[in-house]
């Protein structure tokens, strides 16, 4: 089988974790894959980007775009203004994106022009919330991806419902559950539990950063009381992202006595922290599966979720972004009402990164649907009455 070429591309926080795996399994195969990391830069902090390739042994990136924060339209076209030239130089068969960030469908949509196949790992998630801009970058990247790489089952009918071609869907399951895996030893000698003086179940853990929970100062402030109730009865760690450290700071909105702001976590650090806890209180994509996958209690502050599964099979319970519900919820859990609670799901089995290689490499190198619509034209164009369907 002939060599095929790679990009890889990570942006920001939640694409590290999943990316890790997938690179350590193209090494594998290193003679029939051959590939390229990509950085767009998206998150530069040592604490959001630079720990993550140390800590899950990715190595630093090949290229690094430097792109950096900023509006949407500013991010999105900085990386895609960077990352052209990059492709045309490079030439590879493939641009492998995972996730939702704005880098994920900057990089899909350069490539797509430019006639590069592009495989989306972690596709077919909705929350059916267009609200959310991760929510129109996840469905734009699926609409223009060659091979569409779904976690579960309720991803593969969202595509389906959406009227892409079923032979691009394949179901992998959940690489950053890989991850999981296989950090899960190495945490085990992280010291941040007795750095913390915490002992293992008898404490929270939060985590919220997204815009429409941290930019909103009444929102920011239900959070809290609603905290000050929880924390009577467990403590609260708080590792927070940057943008929730900088609102904090301007809002002047200051954390219950109970609850502890540190800064980010690295991986093993934070797995070690929230897989020890009595219960995850979060508006994280990722960690909602996470802590399914080890069977953690997770109230999620959101509205919706684009990840049904960890409701349905998994530990997650929905509690919205007032603080009421968070409350009963947290009780609840505290009371032990929720035994024996959450299945694993199928096909979260540290196996993922190996199903995706074999779909890349077992793609039909007939013609991809892009090129199928350029051969159609030029076949219209040449008189043809009849174009192939294939
Ligand atoms: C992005 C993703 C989001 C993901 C989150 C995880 C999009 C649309 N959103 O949001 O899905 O959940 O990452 O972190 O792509 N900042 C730093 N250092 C950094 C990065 C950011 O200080 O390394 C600060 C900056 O002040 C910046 C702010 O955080 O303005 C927001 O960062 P940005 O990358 O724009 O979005 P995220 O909120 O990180």
């Amino acid at each position: 089988m002939a060599m095929i070429k790679v990009v890889n591309v990570v942006g920001a926080r939640p694409n590290f974790m999943k990316m890790a795996p997938i690179i350590a399994a193209m090494r594998k195969r290193g003679g029939e894959i051959e590939q390229l990391l990509l950085h767009t830069g998206q998150h530069y902090d040592e604490a959001m980007s630079g720990s993550f390739f140390r800590d899950l042994g990715m190595g630093a990136p090949d290229i690094n775009l430097e792109t950096g924060s900023g509006s949407h339209a500013e991010q999105t076209a900085r990386v895609m203004l960077a990352f052209e030239p990059v492709l045309i130089r490079r030439q590879p068969d493939w641009v492998v994106v995972v996730g939702d960030v704005n880098s994920t469908f900057a990089c899909a949509l350069v490539a797509s022009k430019l006639g590069v196949k592009v495989a989306h790992v972690e596709a077919g998630l909705r929350s059916f919330d267009r609200t959310m801009p991760e929510e129109i970058n996840r469905a734009l990247t699926d609409r223009i991806s060659d091979l569409l790489l779904t976690p579960s089952r309720d991803a593969d009918e969202n595509l389906l419902r959406e009227g892409l071609e079923p032979r691009s869907i394949v179901r992998v399951g959940n690489v950053m559950i890989d991850t999981l895996h296989q950090q899960l030893e190495r945490a085990k000698s992280s010291k941040i539990l007795a750095a913390l003086a915490l002992e293992p179940r008898r404490y929270a853990v939060v985590t919220s950063h997204r815009p429409t929970n941290v930019d909103n100062q009444e929102r920011l402030r239900n959070l809290f009381s609603a905290l000050k109730e929880i924390v009577r009865h467990l403590p609260a760690v708080f590792p927070a992202h940057p943008r929730t450290q900088a609102r904090m700071r301007e809002f002047g909105v200051e954390p219950p006595e109970g609850v502890r702001v540190i800064d980010p976590l690295g991986y093993q650090d934070f797995l070690k922290l929230w897989s020890n806890s009595r219960m995850v209180m979060t508006d994280s994509g990722g960690l909602q599966e996470e802590t399914t996958a080890l069977g953690i209690p997770c109230l999620t502050l959101r509205e919706n979720t684009e990840r049904p599964i960890t409701i349905t099979q998994g530990t997650n319970h929905l509690v919205g972004s007032s603080g009421q519900r968070l409350t009963t919820v947290a009780r609840r859990i505290l009371n032990d009402e929720y035994t024996n609670e959450g299945r694993v799901p199928e096909l979260w089995d540290g196996h993922a990164a190996e199903r995706i290689i074999e779909a890349l490499l077992n793609f039909d190198h007939g013609l991809t649907r892009r090129q199928h619509m350029v051969s159609a034209v030029s076949a219209m164009n040449a008189g043809a009455g009849v174009i192939s369907s294939k």
